[in-house]
């Protein structure tokens, strides 16, 4: 998969379907030569153009500057007269911000190697391999290794790098790009994911003009508003066809993701932490590892992208025990009760439940301290006994005795202006010396870079599971970082606080699984705001959003699905009107959107409609049958809403292509539109599939029996229903 050719200086990396080749060009520059479609074994050298710049190969080198101002690189650096966005910037003792790295050596190892303190892809079978060229600026003291691994079974090259110090004085690290690639520009679009609160991760697709495209973050999150991910797309690429480069972060904290387009109609594309507020001191001696960028190529569109992002999450980031399993159909009670529950309304909302065939009853916020309202006692992690009455574990045990799993909410990285914590121990917020640090929702953020506050924290965490039979955890982060400022850090080692935090997350969530291993976590940030691989590596789920509207979360989890597995997308069903946007959709289309993530329902069962209420056995039903083809097939975005104004539609085809569930979703109906005949992709196209329409309320729809050719260019017959928002569920089995 990794080779070297001596004669050309060219390493060649082949994943399934992509080459990306990597020379090492005049001077000791490592270019970039290739990225896309497999290509012959060729001497590809030319693809750099080293000779069209004056003088760029002359002895005395003089034309320097011309070299670096087109050459295509995978490292560029500050400072030394590449003028473009650059990937490392690194200042000395003096205060001189230059890096140039020459090439030095390369080694081809098995396996993927793993980082210190961050989530990293792994490889049970050890098929993976990683190629590190090692590259060093010998005036700086500095050497920079690359990473590049890939993998005989997806077709990504994950990429980082290791900064090592050899300097006699500390060097400060001002940028830390974990990726860079430069590429002709043939005309591409780009899409990149944003939104906001309740509306995250929309798909935006555009041109690519002159100058910089940036998506980042400066929240100490990854943010619900732009997200680590670039594509880098034909004018014409579409959900099956054409040329897609993808472009994802393994991090949960600030990013950078840039496309720069430049005079010679060239791209520079960039991932990595964002350069904004870092600066990491780096003593002499000293490591700094970037967390691990995903670089994918696909040939088949957008879909061909999906599968390789999902492929590698799934089999190679994922962690947890659940992530092959079919998760607890669960019932959480924020939206149905708030703050205003006790322990009766917890075991009535349970006992309900439990009858539909509900298995796990989530407690979310409001169970400890004196919290009746969203204002105080966060850090406080006692059970607020005025509302669970007999204390925690005579609620679990209750739950439990009904034949119910129980799940906890905690919001372990915050304190509450008014808590007993910050009483006590008012240095933990995070904050500026002299500065009344900015509150969002009455809390600060504590300083979990501080041992002593993490050990606190997670104690406190860890004493609560062990007091009753607790097997879910709800991790929430409902604010932004800001008012950085620190004890314990000297003023030339501030720069590294944003990153410090996002470790501190890390160690705390590695200890929680570590002592907890059959522990189910989802993670949350104020709905979908940290809903990134990086996450992954601790929680097989993580919740979407807080817009649990039906129609809403087309876009979300569309947004979503394009990078992430639908087995790890948070998903519920909750009434209507809609609490966050007061939409009202039917029951039945709210529980074929869930059914694409991890399922439950986000309502107070004991209120509910009989009419709606009869339809929760058949949904825990369908979540039954159709959840391990969801949890283990192929995701196929068929149509769009975004697109298509009136409809969407997607399927998740299982890998042997004998089953497949298509979710339609008719957003309008509108006078006079006839039967829509819908082409599901993805099939085989010699095999014969029955059709049918699983859910009790469409066995009106009569079963067909077509080849898969057929239903891949002709279609299947899509009935308009009457109203608006109504969805339809079909199952294809060959
Ligand atoms: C965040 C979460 C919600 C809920 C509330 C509780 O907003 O996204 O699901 O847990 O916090 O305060």
């Amino acid at each position: 998969m990794i080779s070297f050719n001596k004669a050309t200086n060219t390493f060649r990396l082949d994943t399934t379907n992509s080459t990306y080749c990597i020379t090492i060009a005049a001077k000791g520059y490592v270019a970039h030569s290739y990225y896309g479609p497999k290509i012959g074994n060729d001497d590809t050298t030319y693809l750099l153009r080293q000779m069209e710049y004056p003088f760029a190969d002359s002895p005395t080198f003089r034309e320097k500057l011309s070299l670096l101002d087109f050459l295509h690189q995978e490292m560029p650096t500050d400072g030394v007269g590449d003028f473009r966005k650059t990937a490392l910037a690194v200042t000395n003792s003096s205060g001189n911000n230059a890096i140039e790295l020459k090439y030095a050596g390369y080694k081809i190892v098995d396996g993927c190697p793993s980082l210190q303190g961050l989530p990293c892809v792994f490889d049970k079978t050890n098929k993976a391999q990683t190629l590190i060229i090692t590259t060093k600026d010998e005036i700086l003291g500095v050497d920079v290794e690359l990473y590049y691994t890939v993998f005989d079974d997806t077709d990504e090259i994950v990429r980082s790098s290791k900064i090592i110090s050899h300097a006699a004085e500390p060097v400060y690290i001002k940028k830390a790009m974990s990726l860079a690639f430069d590429m002709d520009n043939d005309n591409y679009d780009a899409i990149t994911l944003n939104g906001s609160w309740g509306r995250e991760r929309h798909l935006d697709r555009h041109t690519i003009n002159m100058g910089t495209l940036e998506a980042c973050s400066t929240r100490g999150v990854t943010s619900h508003q732009e997200h680590p991910f670039l594509a880098i797309l034909d004018k014409t690429a579409g959900n099956d066809n054409g040329k897609v480069y993808g472009v994802n972060f393994i991090y949960s904290g600030n990013f950078s993701a840039v496309i720069q387009r430049n005079q010679f109609d060239s791209l520079r594309v960039l991932m990595g932490i964002n350069p904004e507020n870092f600066c990491w001191k780096l003593e002499p001696g000293a490591a700094f590892e970037t967390p691990q960028a995903v670089l994918v190529f696909s040939n088949n569109g957008l879909n061909g992208m999906s599968h390789a992002f999902h492929d590698l999450y799934r089999n190679h980031l994922i962690r947890s025990p659940y992530k092959n399993q079919m998760r607890p159909v669960l019932i959480n009670n924020w939206e149905a009760t708030y703050f205003n529950f006790d322990t009766q309304k917890l075991l009535d909302i349970a006992r309900e439940a439990h009858k539909d065939g509900i298995e796990m009853l989530v407690m979310d916020d409001g169970w400890f301290g004196k919290r009746d309202f969203d204002d105080n006692s966060l850090g406080d992690w006692v059970v607020y006994e005025k509302k669970l009455q007999g204390g925690l574990k005579n609620l679990v045990d209750q739950v439990n005795a009904l034949g119910m799993k129980f799940g906890i909410w905690f919001e372990p990285e915050m304190v509450s202006k008014d808590s007993e914590l910050l009483r006590a121990h008012p240095d933990w917020a995070i904050q500026i010396k002299g500065r009344e640090p900015g509150m969002a929702r009455a809390q600060f953020v504590l300083d979990i870079t501080r041992k002593e506050v993490r050990d606190y924290i997670m104690d406190s965490v860890e004493k609560i599971l062990h007091s009753a039979n607790i097997e879910y955890v709800k991790w929430d982060m409902n604010r932004q970082v800001c008012d950085v400022g620190s004890i314990d850090l000297p003023a030339d080692q501030i720069g590294e606080y944003f990153h410090r935090y996002v470790l501190a997350v890390y160690e705390m969530q590695e200890r929680l699984i570590t002592n907890f291993p059959n522990l189910l976590l989802e993670n949350c940030s104020s709905g979908g705001a940290r809903f990134d691989p990086g996450m992954f590596y601790y929680s097989p789920q993580i919740w979407c959003s807080d817009n649990t509207d039906a129609t809403e979360r087309l876009f979300i989890q569309e947004g979503t699905a394009i990078v992430y597995p639908l087995s790890t997308m948070g998903a519920h069903v909750s009434v209507c009107p809609n609490h966050a946007i007061g939409r009202v959709t039917p029951f039945k289309t709210r529980g074929y959107v869930a059914l694409s993530g991890t399922f439950g329902y986000e309502l107070d069962i004991t209120k509910l409609s009989a009419e709606d209420r009869a339809m929760v056995p058949q949904q825990v039903a369908l979540y039954k049958k159709f959840s391990p083809l969801v949890r283990e097939g192929d995701y196929y975005r068929i149509a769009s809403a975004a697109q298509t104004v009136d409809y969407d539609c997607w399927a998740s085809i299982s890998r042997d292509k004998t089953r497949a569930l298509v979710t339609f979703v008719q957003l309008y109906n509108r006078a006079n539109y006839k039967t829509r005949m819908v082409k599901i992709p993805g099939l085989d196209a010699n095999r014969t599939y029955k059709i049918t329409w699983p859910d009790e309320d469409q066995k009106k729809f009569p079963p067909m029996t077509l080849t898969g050719a057929t239903i891949m260019n002709a279609g299947i017959p899509i009935r308009r229903d009457w109203g608006d928002y109504q969805g339809q569920l079909i199952y294809l089995e060959g």
